[in-house]
């Protein structure tokens, strides 16, 4: 961050009130989500379980642990091209508002709010998750920051909920972390149309891209040494137990992440070391997993320009701008709704 960033944040404001948060998602909304995802995940012949319940309280502590991570190059590098490209950014996105999807409860939230906000034209920021803690803990962080800023939280889910973005004409709709990749091609195109659908020309969407490189540097990222994003994929069943009764052994499950050439994506997911059952009480469900068996939870896709552009073209968008750091490890991408 430059001196002249940090001449526009008054530390000694104190918010008059928590920023407002819009609830999508009420406790039952999530009860009941929870209990179809978990009973249709864990019956199906491949059983999976959607990501977005990796991140409980615990889930996005850890998480944000991961991003800490010697072998977790995906964070600091975005950080650091965010970092040197945020005049340049908010000189070709002068937005009134940015919606950030899936935003957590990261530095890069500030990095960007902080980079459009010396552009001068920033009057709302959004932050939208399904993790509530980190939304207020975050909201509440930006908004004494950026007095001047009228910052909201939206707790709800980017893959049903997107009719809460404001529409229209400079507004800037940021997924940054390659969250993006945790698309398949379909969903990703289906979103960039939806979130298309929402704006007008005069608005632009801004990704962050994790690129295609060497698998073991990718499987790295995925499977560190000190154990944490294991911890991080064995915190669901933790959850499980909790939330639904559960009696999983969390230890009878290794962490497995992969990378599919074919498919350019590390898939992650828990493999059942030896035979094991599992009963939740709350949902009066026995689940059995042969030796070996995965619990499929998370892909995460890696991308070339090429293909980035083709799916950005097919649904609505151009690029304006695409900045990789020197290592070409990752990507952000600017793109104006056409
Ligand atoms: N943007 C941050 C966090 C990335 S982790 C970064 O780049 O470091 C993914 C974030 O998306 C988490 O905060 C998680 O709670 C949120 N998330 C996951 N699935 C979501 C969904 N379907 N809708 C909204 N937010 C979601
Ligand atoms: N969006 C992050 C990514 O794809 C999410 C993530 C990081 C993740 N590490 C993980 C998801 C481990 C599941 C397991 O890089």
């Amino acid at each position: 961050m430059t001196g002249g960033n940090e001449d526009l944040v008054n530390d000694d404001v104190t918010p008059i009130g928590d920023p407002a948060i819009t609830l999508r998602i009420t406790d039952a909304d999530r009860r009941r989500l929870l209990e179809q995802d978990v009973r249709r995940g864990l019956t199906d012949a491949h059983k999976s379980l959607p990501a977005k319940w990796l991140y409980d309280a615990r889930g996005g502590e850890l998480f944000g642990q991961i991003t800490q991570l010697p072998e977790y190059y995906p964070t600091r590098t975005e950080a650091a091209l965010l970092a040197a490209i945020g005049p340049q950014l908010a000189a070709a996105a002068p937005a009134h508002a940015i919606v950030e999807l899936g935003a957590g409860d990261s530095p890069k939230t500030r990095q960007l709010v902080d980079a459009c906000a010396a552009g001068g034209t920033l009057e709302r920021f959004v932050s939208f998750d399904v993790d509530e803690e980190s939304l207020r803990r975050s909201t509440r962080e930006l908004a004494a920051r950026h007095p001047g800023v009228r910052v909201e939280g939206m707790l709800a889910d980017m893959t049903s909920d997107l009719d809460l973005l404001p529409g229209g004409e400079g507004v800037l709709v940021a997924l940054l972390g390659s969250t993006i990749g945790n698309f398949l091609h379909d969903q990703r195109v289906g979103f960039y149309r939806d979130v298309a659908e929402r704006l007008q020309p005069g608005s632009w969407l801004l990704v962050g891209y994790d690129l295609v490189k060497d698998p073991a540097v990718l499987e790295a990222a995925y499977d560190d040494s000190a154990g944490v994003t294991a911890a991080f994929t064995r915190n669901v069943l933790v959850m499980l137990n909790r939330e639904l009764d559960g009696n999983f052994d969390v230890d009878g499950f290794a962490h497995d992440a992969r990378w599919l050439a074919d498919e350019q994506l590390v898939r992650v997911g828990l493999r059942a070391r030896g035979k094991q059952r599992a009963r939740l009480d709350a949902l009066d469900l026995d689940v059995s997993f042969a030796d070996g068996e995965l619990l499929h939870l998370e892909v995460c896709c890696k991308f070339l320009r090429n293909g980035v552009e083709g799916e950005l073209a097919e649904s609505g968008f151009a690029i304006d701008g695409w900045w990789t750091d020197p290592s070409e490890l990752f990507a952000l991408c600017l793109a104006r709704r056409v």
